[in-house]
């Protein structure tokens, strides 16, 4: 059975390497795609949406979401992705036009149309989400799991505390940890450990015009080291095909609001403070080889 998704994203370069595996692996069904402010502003998220649909000649629908936090003011991260979001590739200009609805409205409609049960894989802010249970609360029992790339149990990528994703909007995740839905939290623990490495980025233009679009818009990430290239958002995908490749531990986990430390994913790691109830699974280990070898096969299967 295909695993039903659909995916709020901040294209970004990691989220359209995500929606690469998502679109093109045959055991996703990604049902919709909804977009936010993040990496880039949303008129810019969602274009490159577009342009990864229109690349792999799909139909599926793209809807435009919040251009701002819920309440904290906006931070992009262009200087992680460009100014465009996604640079380095010339992508078809005949791109397909969003839905004439909101994000919100476009996730509400698809969770209560779904006869099956719907994993909402968030890589960008979770501002649509929280909009969205704020709004029509009664899609919570129609989903079964969020599978979400944010946080940290360690140190943040936007301060020491804070992780960009929860860092961006930290209200709006605050509000989805506190949802009652089951949460994998896909976080900075192995997000920057399963690292793309230069050898398989070097690999990718051999395979196919995937993989040449894939690396030229990868080696424009600015979230790179000498060990390779951060791929945070295709984690939640290699989660979803392989979660044995990935540990994760139960445990309670808040967010902070505000201060020096906001937007920081605070994880009640000896059970103690929550008569021992959790609210995630936390990703703490990940086979970072198993992820390099899977990320090559996947653009490898991808007849494009
Ligand atoms: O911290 C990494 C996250 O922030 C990823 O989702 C990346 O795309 C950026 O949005
Ligand atoms: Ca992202």
């Amino acid at each position: 059975m295909t695993i039903k998704i659909l995916m709020d994203t901040d294209p970004g370069i990691d989220d359209a390497a995500a929606l690469t595996m998502a679109i093109n692996d045959p055991n996703i069904d990604l049902k919709l795609i909804t977009t936010v402010a993040g990496n880039v502003t949303v008129d810019k998220t969602t274009i490159n949406a577009l342009k990864i649909v229109r690349f792999f000649n799909q139909d599926i629908p793209v809807a435009a979401g919040a251009e701002q936090p819920l309440f904290k003011d906006f931070e992009d991260a262009a200087r992680i992705h460009g100014a465009s979001g996604m640079p380095g590739y010339e992508f078809p200009t005949d791109l397909p036009t969003p839905l004439h609805k909101t994000a919100v409205e476009a996730l509400h409609d698809e969770i209560m149309a779904s006869a099956d049960p719907i994993t909402l894989v968030p890589t960008g802010s979770y501002t649509n989400i929280a909009l969205l249970f704020s709004e029509y609360p009664e899609v919570k029992s129609h989903i079964d799991r969020i599978v979400a790339m944010g946080g940290a149990l360690g140190k943040g990528n936007m301060t020491s505390a804070a992780e960009f994703n929860v860092f961006t909007d930290p209200d709006a995740a605050a509000i989805v940890y506190k949802s009652g839905i089951p949460i994998v939290m896909v976080g900075l623990d192995i997000t920057m450990k399963a690292l793309l490495t230069h050898e398989s980025i070097e690999e990718l233009p051999k395979i196919s015009e995937t993989g040449k679009m894939l690396h030229d818009i990868i080696i424009n990430d600015g979230d790179n080291s000498d060990s390779g290239i951060a791929m945070h958002d295709v984690n939640t995908i290699f989660y979803l095909l392989h979660p044995e490749a990935i540990k994760t531990e139960d445990m309670w986990i808040d967010v902070v609001t505000d201060g020096p430390a906001i937007g920081e994913t605070v994880g009640d790691i000896r059970g103690a403070y929550h008569d021992g109830k959790t609210n995630a699974k936390v990703s703490v280990d990940i086979d970072a080889v198993a992820f390099n070898k899977w990320f090559l096969e996947e653009v490898r299967a991808i007849k494009n």
